[in-house]
């Protein structure tokens, strides 16, 4: 998929199919994530690739969707600030350098015919507990992964007037 056409296919996913992954997908997207830019290159960032089935009921305690568990995978995306050595915010450069890495992992699953959905607003504790995350590792993000069972949507969005300014405020 071209580029342009990849960043207008990719839209949040909200009800999936139960097909399986290919493995050479899932490599094609964890690949993808690994290759994105962190500040210093440091990397300060873990994911866990979590397979849906027979866990339904423990992952829904993070994020209580029917379609967060519909797909094979759910995928946390962690930041470890301890590894941001060089930043005075170090929790602050994590969560830039995570979601720069989630943005990969989400259009290399779009460019993979795979469908994603940022998840913000999950339980954190319950994410510690279920995920057995150590201290030092903050949950900054999840996606399902799977095969989409609906459309992409319009996107909503304001006009570049409304968004871009030139040369100074
Ligand atoms: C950081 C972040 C957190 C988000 N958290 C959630 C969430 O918890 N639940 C949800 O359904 N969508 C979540 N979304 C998806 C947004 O609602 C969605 O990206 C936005 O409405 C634009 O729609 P689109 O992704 O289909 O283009 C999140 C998106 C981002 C970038």
């Amino acid at each position: 998929m071209e580029f342009p056409e990849l960043v207008r296919e990719r839209c949040s996913i909200r009800a999936y199919k139960p097909d399986p992954v290919e493995e050479e997908k899932l490599a094609e997207v964890l690949e993808a994530a690994r290759l994105a830019p962190t500040a210093g290159n440091e990397q300060p960032f873990q994911l866990i690739v979590i397979t849906t089935a027979g866990r339904e009921a423990e992952l829904r305690r993070i994020y209580n969707r029917e379609w967060f568990v519909q797909p094979p995978f759910v995928i946390c995306a962690c930041g470890i600030p301890e590894d941001c050595a060089a930043s005075r915010e170090p929790m602050m450069r994590c969560y830039i350098d995570v979601a720069i890495v989630m943005d990969h992992l989400i259009l290399a699953a779009t460019n993979a015919g795979l469908g994603t959905c940022w998840i913000g607003a999950f339980d954190p504790q319950a994410a510690r507990e279920v995920l057995g995350l150590p201290r030092g590792v903050e949950p900054v993000a999840f996606t399902p992964l799977g095969y989409p069972a609906d459309g992409r949507r319009p996107k909503t969005r304001k006009p570049l007037s409304e968004l871009v300014r030139y040369e100074r405020w």
